[in-house]
Formats: C-alpha cells, sequence, structure tokens
C-alpha cells in the first residue's frame, strides 16, 4: 500500500483517489502519525502532501526525521518537497512571486523511471509561495521550470520531490508520473479494488466498536444508506438505523427504504411516521429560511428522542464522505474537536456520541462503486440528491399534504420519464416544484382552475454552478401531457430555464 502523509492541502485525497484508480490501496493519515504506526501499516511507498504552511516557521508540520531511513521509497510534494529538503540540509526560502497555475516543466534527466513515458516538456500544475533555495546533500535536480526547481532526487535513499501538483489533472502527465512512483520505484501491485476496501474498512468497524451499540438516521439518500449496509456487515444487529418519513419525501420512499434495508438486508430499522408532526409545524409558515429552520428542529427533536430509547448506544454513524470533510480542514490537531456533519438538515452539536464515519475518504463515485459492490438496487445508488428538508422547500409557500401529495406524483412522474428515456444519469438533478399559483384551464367542457407546476433540471459538476438541462422537446412535451392529464391539481406547467448563479438549483 501507500501511505499518504497529510499536511493539509486540498488535493491530498486526491493523490489517494489517484493511487486507489491504478488498483493499489492508499490511505491519507495526519502528518503527525506515529513512526512505529506508519511502519506497521507496512508501505511499499511513502507520498508526503502538500500543505498551506512555511518549513521553516516556529510550529509548522513536520515529521520524524528518521522517516528518511526506512528504506521506503518517498515522494513529497510541494510542501512535502520543502520539509524533506529542510530537514535533510537544504534551504527553504519564501519566494519573490508566488508561483500559482500552469507552468511548463523541462525534464533533465530523461532516463528517470519518474518521467517514464513523458515528452522532454511537459505541463503542470504550481502553486506555492515558498521554494527550495539550497538543495539538500545527496539530491540532485531532475527537472526544473523557468523560474523553479520542479523535481529532485536522491538516488541513495529514493527519495523524489516535486514542487507542482501531479495529482491535479492540469498536470498533464502528473498520472504517468503517480503510476511511475508507484508501479516502476515502489514496486507495488495491482491488487487492490472496491471489494478489499469494504473487507478492510468491515474489518476496521469491528475492532472499532467492539460489543457496543450503533445508531444512525438513515435518509434513503446514498451516502447514508451506504453507510449502513457496510456497517450492517459489520456488526449486525448492533446496528440500529431510523428513517424519519417528515411527509416530505419522494413518492413511496418510505415503502421502499423499508424493503430495501429493512426486508432484504434485514437491518433493524425503524421508520418514524411523523409527518403530522412536520406538518402542524409548518402550517401557516411560508418564508423559506422559516421553515428550513423548523423542518431541521423538528428533526433533531426526532432525533433526541430515538437516542433517548437507545441509551445504550456508544456510537452515531453517518454517511460523511470526502467532500463533505474538504471544507473543514483536513488537518486535525490531536486535541481538535470533531464537528459533526450536517447531512439531515442539522444534528445537535453537542453529542455525547463517538463518531463512526467510514466513508469519510471518499469521492462520491467511490460511495456508489462500494454500494454496487454490496449489492444495493441500483435505482438506490444512482440517486440524485435530495435535500435534507426535502419537498418542504420545492413546495412554494405554505406547505400542506394536499400539496405534498400533488407534487409527489408530478415529480414521481418526471423522474419515471426520465429513467425510461435513458435521461436521468445524463442531467445531475432533476425534480418538480409546485408554485402556490392557480391558473385558468379547460378540461373537457369543464373550466380548470388549479395550481402551476415547474420541471426544473440542473447539469452541473460541483453543484457550485449549474446549467439548465437542454432536455429534449418531445420529451418535455410528453412529462407536460402526463402530469396535466393525471395530476389532479395540476393543470399548468413551465421548464425552468434559470443557471446557476444568478438562480440556484432549488427555489428555496
Ligand atoms: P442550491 O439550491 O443552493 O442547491 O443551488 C445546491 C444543492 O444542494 C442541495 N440542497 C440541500 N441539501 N440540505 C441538503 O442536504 C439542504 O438544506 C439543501 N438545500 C439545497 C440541492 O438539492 C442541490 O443539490
Amino acid at each position: 500500500s501507500i501511505v499518504i502523509l497529510d499536511f493539509g492541502s486540498q488535493y491530498n485525497q486526491l493523490i489517494a483517489r489517484r493511487v486507489r484508480e491504478m488498483g493499489v490501496y492508499a490511505e491519507v493519515v495526519p502528518y503527525f502519525e506515529d513512526l512505529e504506526k506508519i511502519k506497521a501499516r507496512n508501505p511499499k511507498g511513502i507520498i508526503l502532501s502538500g500543505g498551506p504552511a512555511s518549513v521553516y516557521l516556529e510550529g509548522a508540520p513536520t515529521v520524524d526525521k528518521a522517516m528518511f531511513d526506512l528504506d521506503i521509497p518517498i515522494l513529497g510534494i510541494c510542501y512535502g518537497m520543502q520539509l524533506t529538503q529542510h530537514l535533510l540540509g537544504g534551504e527553504v526560502a519564501k519566494a519573490d512571486k508566488q508561483e500559482f497555475g500552469k507552468a511548463e516543466v523541462i525534464i533533465d534527466d530523461e532516463n528517470s523511471p519518474f518521467f517514464y513515458g513523458i515528452e522532454d516538456n511537459t505541463q503542470v500544475w504550481m502553486s506555492h509561495g515558498d521554494h527550495v533555495t539550497k538543495i539538500a546533500p545527496g539530491f540532485e535536480k531532475i527537472a526544473h521550470t523557468a523560474s523553479s526547481i520542479a523535481t529532485l532526487y536522491n538516488a541513495e535513499r529514493n527519495i523524489y520531490n516535486v514542487q507542482f501538483h501531479p495529482e491535479v489533472t492540469h498536470s498533464v502527465d502528473g498520472h504517468q508520473m503517480l503510476r511511475n512512483f508507484v508501479f516502476d520505484v515502489c514496486k507495488c501491485e495491482e491488487n487492490w479494488s472496491m471489494g478489499n476496501y469494504i473487507e478492510q474498512t468491515v474489518k476496521e468497524i469491528k475492532e472499532t466498536v467492539g460489543d457496543k451499540k450503533v445508531i444512525l438516521a438513515l435518509s434513503g439518500g446514498v451516502d447514508s444508506s451506504v453507510a449502513a449496509v457496510l456497517i450492517h456487515k459489520a456488526i449486525g444487529d448492533q446496528l440500529s438505523c431510523f428513517f424519519v418519513d417528515t411527509g416530505l419525501m419522494r413518492k413511496n420512499e418510505a415503502e421502499k427504504v423499508m424493503k430495501t434495508y429493512g426486508e432484504h438486508y434485514h437491518m433493524n430499522i425503524e421508520c418514524v411516521d411523523a409527518e403530522d408532526r412536520f406538518l402542524n409545524k409548518l402550517k401557516g409558515v411560508s418564508d423559506p429560511e422559516t421553515k428550513r429552520k423548523i423542518i431541521g428542529h423538528e428533526f433533531i427533536a426526532i432525533f433526541d428522542e430515538q437516542k433517548q430509547k437507545m441509551k445504550d448506544a456508544e456510537f452515531l454513524a453517518q454517511g460523511t464522505i470526502y467532500p463533505d470533510v474538504i471544507e473543514s480542514q483536513s488537518v486535525k490537531g490531536p486535541s481538535a474537536t470533531i464537528k459533526s456533519h450536517h447531512n439531515v438538515g442539522g444534528l445537535p452539536e453537542e453529542m455525547d456520541f463517538k463518531l463512526l464515519e467510514p466513508l469519510r475518504e471518499l469521492f462520491k463515485d467511490e460511495v456508489r462503486k462500494v454500494g454496487r459492490e454490496l449489492g444495493i438496487p441500483d435505482h438506490m445508488i444512482d440517486r440524485h440528491p435530495f435535500p435534507g428538508p426535502g419537498l418542504g422547500i420545492r413546495i412554494i409557500g405554505e406547505v400542506d399534504k394536499e400539496k405534498a401529495d400533488i407534487l409527489r406524483e408530478a415529480d414521481d412522474i418526471f423522474i419515471s420519464e426520465l429513467r425510461a428515456a435513458n435521461l436521468y444519469q445524463e442531467v445531475s438533478q432533476a425534480f418538480v416544484v409546485l408554485l402556490p399559483v392557480k391558473s385558468v384551464g379547460v378540461m373537457g367542457d369543464e373550466r380548470t382552475y388549479e395550481y402551476t407546476a415547474v420541471l426544473r433540471s440542473a447539469d452541473t459538476i460541483d453543484f457550485m454552478t449549474a446549467t439548465w438541462s437542454h432536455l429534449p422537446y418531445e420529451f418535455l412535451g410528453r412529462v407536460s401531457n402526463r402530469i396535466i392529464n393525471e395530476v389532479k391539481g395540476i393543470n399548468r406547467l413551465a421548464y425552468d430555464i434559470s443557471s446557476k448563479p444568478p438562480a440556484t438549483i432549488e427555489w428555496e
């Protein structure tokens, strides 16, 4: 395996992901991980990640120098390079100008295994304010850019240092360099898959949890579902899940969840029917933020009640995945407190639980792979994201059961038609919004006066920016016919053609 020491770079999980994609197990550990523990993992290579600090400042993250004498190949990236140089007798200083963005690297030693299969000039991604001003003894420069040392190599200790970031796609041959390091330098074998990940994680969960009990709020979304099945595989009935039917879920959601996880997986799962509670609290409220707060608070209240019922649970499991962790700093000092991720509309800050987050290291598509490997049905795994407040923020203005039922039917038609037309996977998030606007229509000989609904479909990579999906007219026509004819309560349908920004994906 490859061990990646985390110095706080926003890219460090990306390194792990790149290595795992090659079929080699990689895991990220904090930079202060005990050297003995690192050795115990038997790594074939160590990667020191980038990070925001300056090696020459007091208190800068560092490692035990003995790491360089382990006879394990090391790759230092950016901060990892500077730290290696600093500790082994080189010098690092603030650069006159920080180098940020694309740069051209000129390879000086084309015979280096690190550069196998790469042209002499290649584009890389730089992001640094410090640079190496004196090369540590034993190192030689094997590549440079116009303004900096790009790559250093220590033959005796088998250490490579790169100032750029090979893990990002802007580094055109970065992937090849990492491959070269992993396979040619570290001599790793391609023997890792999601199956191994599951095996390993199941083992870890067993060790962590022992004979204690675990509680998990299963939303039916991908992350909490995969976390639940994985933990259930490890500890069976020591895991208790509950699903809250807020009355603001999609059509048949509670049934689907209970069927999949209760009946099929035989998980300990309770469906908390809280429709009346939520709808009563929402009565007369039309302000979006207030609605969100009410839904969040009610969820917390239910969570507390479940907790009371499960007094002996020591662990709270959550489907936190890596992108959820990114914003919070990746390197946590040994004393830093863990803040729970508010995945389900806001969980209490103060909880006397230990957190169990088996998916913390994975990206969304990796979570999906794990889910598939665990046998979770595709239609539960490939779902679009669904917001915590649910239909509560898709019924514009005041929420009631009648509107929720109308919206559920319309939404179900839109989603089924997308699936039938093989478009569901083409778009990132699609749903229907119900407006508190009635308009006049005619049906048969009768005049109607019903609600207006809006189809929303967005294409996005990160949900921070999005464009509206260019769905075919015939398709939109079919959906329109079906919804207006089949859903009592809607007689007019519009298609949302706003991008984000300035609009948002949801309407509230
Ligand atoms: P917006 O509407 O801000 O949404 O463009 C971006 C993404 O976030 C989802 N979303 C939420 N998810 N709780 C969630 O778990 C929420 O309160 C919430 N609000 C928005 C939204 O569905 C979209 O995918």
